[in-house]
């Protein structure tokens, strides 16, 4: 829902609707307002309020620690500034695992107090039970498989995924599974491209890739990543579309050289 109420141009539907047609689907995470409204009106299809956030916004290593009420902060700031994407919000770690009410009540509080459009869960036929009572309650879900960094401590670490056969094999069951249980898309994170193509042939819905290669319905980077904010994270699959970091670097060291010179604020730039 826009803030004023009404339904976003871009719907579930709508995504769908890409897909049949062969149009790719842009996603992109963002977590705050400012933010928000720039990557809104640049076209961004999807917006995804990642909890990524716990990594990229607060500092910590993993994004296990975020929280319900930190994830809802973002969420509710971006869903300000976005008018057209799509908004989907993780549900963090430790709020739909293992008792589908808890997943109900987590999902239910993100809808009623961030406006957002739909929640996104890591995992496959283990969170079922979770997906189907959050789609009955008429929330949509996007689903996420492949590398789930919310089971980094499982994997132990954050290599491609389902590289061997079983895994794969698990992979595109789940997806199936997902399907059928009526999620509106998957995120594919970091498996072979083949397995991704795969998937995506045999799917209805959309799939969504980050580094799961080009023949998927659509790609989504985490914003800090591709602006080069993160200077410090390299993976292949990156492409930095801007080098932020140095350019927010030297403006603050030019603002930090000019507060010290005196040079700033001049007589112009006082009342
Ligand atoms: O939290 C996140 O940013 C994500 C994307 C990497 C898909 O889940």
């Amino acid at each position: 829902m826009s803030v004023a109420g009404s339904v976003r141009a871009v719907t579930t539907l709508r995504l769908t609707e890409m897909k049949q047609r062969g149009e790719k689907i842009a996603m992109l995470t963002t977590y705050d307002y400012s933010t928000a409204k720039i990557v809104d009106a640049a076209g961004v299809d999807v917006i995804l309020v990642g909890d990524s956030a716990a990594n990229v916004m607060a500092g910590y290593e993993t994004t296990l620690p975020i929280t319900l009420d930190m994830m809802i902060y973002h969420a509710r700031s971006v869903t300000r500034g976005a008018k057209r994407a799509l908004v989907v919000v993780d549900l963090p770690f430790g709020t739909y695992q293992g008792n589908s009410k808890v997943a109900l009540d987590s999902a239910i509080r993100i809808m009623k107090e961030t406006e957002a459009d739909a929640v996104k869960m890591e995992g496959g036929e283990e969170i079922l039970e979770s997906v189907q009572r959050i789609l009955s309650a008429g929330i949509p879900v996007m689903a996420h498989l492949g590398l789930t960094p919310q089971s980094i401590h499982k994997f132990g670490t954050y290599n491609v995924r389902a590289k061997e056969e079983a895994e794969a094999e698990k992979l595109i069951r789940d997806a199936h599974l997902l399907e059928e249980a009526g999620c509106f898309a998957v995120v594919l994170e970091k498996i072979p491209a083949a397995l991704a193509e795969r998937v995506t042939k045999e799917l209805h819905m959309p799939t969504i890739g980050i580094g799961a290669g080009g023949k998927v319905d659509g790609q989504v980077l985490v914003i800090h990543d591709m602006l080069g904010i993160t200077n410090d994270f390299s993976p292949r699959f990156l492409r930095r579309y801007a080098n932020l970091h140095d350019v927010m670097s030297e403006a603050i060291s030019h603002y930090v050289d000019d507060v010290k010179n005196e040079d700033f604020p001049n007589e112009k730039e006082q009342y």
